[in-house]
């Protein structure tokens, strides 16, 4: 396993200014992406670790790594004595986004191509298997004490998001899904690791059980935007911000936020073109502007957005409980920054 650079280790490290959010949220991005490319991964076999280093390098928002810090230093740990942590997690998410693109059959991530498109399904599958173990061994570097917490939070993110994807995957051939199926499902495949993410930097810290259980409700309820944020953009971004292929989930069959919210909405011929959506099991690339529009007229867009900011004010409340604290306005800050993003 690779050496984790001193930086993750330094007691002193990093002081980071809270005096403005953007900054104070670009140095933590930066610093996770200078451990990140500091990570000393071996050289051979090439054909591992050369598309290991590409999906490390690939140009993510690195939100979780961030969120984790947030969390551990507003509970007293440090940037620095979180990071092995914080890197931990950001692997771990790009382990999942190697293989997810595998299942969802995606050409394109983070503006080039994915894993088993560049190279092949094979080594997609071991780069995502590597990708797992490091996270597992760069948890492991957090303090000694700590680490059967930690270890017992991961896991229980590995199994939700495990479950998570399977019902993904499941719901795409099963013709009846409720918006409730979909919430439970996404809970698992996104709300898991941003929930834990948040735990994990409380149990860093001196988090009391009930501000662990408030910071898990407010990873719960950011995971729930951030996904039906994903659904959105997934139709409506520019593709080049975007970086994945715009209405792959609609080619693909997903039962995203969108279409349950179609099917929900539509009725007669309007009903019956995205009915076709489910039987056919997707639409061709061509069709995709046509269900921008049909979905735009039905207020699907719309109810997305109003979902996404209904989640992200449940978020809020459950930060409200916590201490206050400026990391904890930081945090507060992106959580309302994200609504707006386009990536
Ligand atoms: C993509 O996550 C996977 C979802 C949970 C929707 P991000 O949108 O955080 O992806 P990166 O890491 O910034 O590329
Ligand atoms: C996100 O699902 C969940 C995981 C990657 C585990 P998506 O399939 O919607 O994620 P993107 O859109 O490919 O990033
Ligand atoms: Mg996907
Ligand atoms: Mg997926
Ligand atoms: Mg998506």
């Amino acid at each position: 396993m690779p050496t984790v650079p001193s930086s993750a280790t330094d007691a002193g490290g990093v002081e980071i200014d809270y005096g403005a959010p953007e900054s104070a949220v670009a140095a933590l991005k930066d610093l996770v992406d200078a451990a990140l490319a500091e990570l000393h991964l071996p050289d051979a076999p090439e054909a591992l670790y050369e598309p290991v280093r590409y999906v490390l390098a690939g140009q993510g928002k690195r939100l979780r790594p961030v969120f984790l810090l947030l969390a551990a230093d507003a509970f007293g740990t440090p940037p620095a004595s979180a990071l092995p942590a914080a890197l931990a997690v950001e692997v771990f998410h790009n382990f999942t986004l190697v293989h997810d693109d595998i299942m969802d059959h995606a050409d394109t991530r983070r503006g080039r191509p994915t894993v088993h498109v560049r190279w092949d399904t094979d080594t997609a599958i071991l780069c995502g298997d590597y990708l797992m173990a490091l996270s597992y061994d760069l948890l492991a570097r957090s303090e000694a004490q700590r680490l059967p917490r930690l270890m017992r939070s991961f896991s229980e993110m590995v199994t939700h998001l495990c479950e998570g994807q399977t019902l993904d995957k499941a719901f795409e051939t099963d013709e009846a899904v409720t918006v409730e199926q979909y919430l439970h499902m996404i809970d698992r495949k996104t709300g898991a690791l941003l929930r834990t993410v948040l735990e994990l930097g409380g149990l860093l810290g001196s988090a009391t059980d009930a501000q662990l259980d408030a910071l898990r409700r407010v990873g719960a309820s950011a995971g729930r935007a951030f996904q039906i944020q994903d659904d959105l953009l997934d139709l409506i971004a520019d593709g080049e911000r975007w970086g994945k292929t715009v209405g792959g989930d609609l080619i693909e069959g997903k039962k995203t936020f969108l279409l349950l919210q179609a099917l929900e909405r539509a009725d007669g011929a309007e009903r019956a073109w995205f009915a076709r959506v489910v039987e056919d099991r997707g639409l061709s690339p061509d069709e995709i502007p046509e269900a921008r529009e049909r979905m735009d007229r039905l207020g699907v867009l719309d109810a997305a957005r109003t979902a996404v900011a209904r989640y992200s004010a449940t978020a809020m409340s459950a930060l409200d409980t916590l201490p206050e604290h400026p990391a904890l306005q930081t945090l507060r800050w992106l959580i309302r920054r994200l609504q707006a993003r386009h990536h």
